[in-house]
């Protein structure tokens, strides 16, 4: 995978998503979710909080590719993965969120080992968020990324097989993300 041109970040880091499944950690608005679907046949996406969760699952209830589920991503997406046979694109976005507090815990080292575990050879792996890599931000929304850093995930990812990493502080998808994405390929 080349460094990604500006030109070239208007889209999925994936060249045809047609066999693909998305999956979201952290729902909220349904933002990304919603994008996704404009290029991803199959979506998932997991929310904890229940508020987020009700307006979503109405937000999408007639959708014919988005399903939201309720619960703990720790739970809910190593079910979801055991029943993808094909390429899998994971966002992983679970932590606190304006209105949504998750008591300090970032679910993604787990969430990561879930995703690196399905073993489809065009599984995509994006991560939001990487400026809180490392940082206590209990004092913000409720968030401890201390032990999240960028050594801990990038060698996560590389003996998992995903040493083919990019860090994009640009456009991806339609959303602008100035909050640091990563984005992992076998
Ligand atoms: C930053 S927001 C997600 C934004 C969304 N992905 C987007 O791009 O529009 C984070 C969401 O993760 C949810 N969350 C926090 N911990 C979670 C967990 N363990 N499992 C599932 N969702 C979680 C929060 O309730 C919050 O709504």
């Amino acid at each position: 995978m080349s460094k990604p041109q500006k030109e070239q970040l208007g889209s999925w880091p994936i060249g045809d998503t047609k066999d693909y499944t998305f999956i979201e950690t952290g729902c909220n608005k349904g933002h990304t979710v919603s994008k996704a679907s404009m290029v991803f046949p199959v979506c998932h996406s997991i929310e904890l909080n229940d508020k987020f969760f009700k307006f979503c699952r109405d937000r999408f209830r007639e959708h014919p590719r988005i399903t939201v589920h309720h619960g703990r991503s720790e739970k809910i997406l190593p079910e979801l993965v055991d029943q993808v046979t094909g390429p899998i694109c994971f966002w992983l976005d679970a932590h606190g969120a304006p209105g949504a507090p998750c008591g300090g815990h970032v679910p993604l080292i787990s969430e990561l080992e879930t995703a690196i575990g399905h073993g489809h050879d065009r599984d995509v792996i994006a991560i939001d968020d990487t400026r809180c890599f490392g940082r206590d931000a209990r004092d913000q929304m409720g968030d401890n990324w201390l032990e999240i850093t960028m050594d801990k995930v990038e060698g996560l990812l590389s003996d998992g097989g995903f040493g083919n990493i990019q860090h994009w502080p640009a456009k991806v998808g339609s959303c602008w993300h100035r909050s640091g994405v990563m984005v992992a390929k076998r």
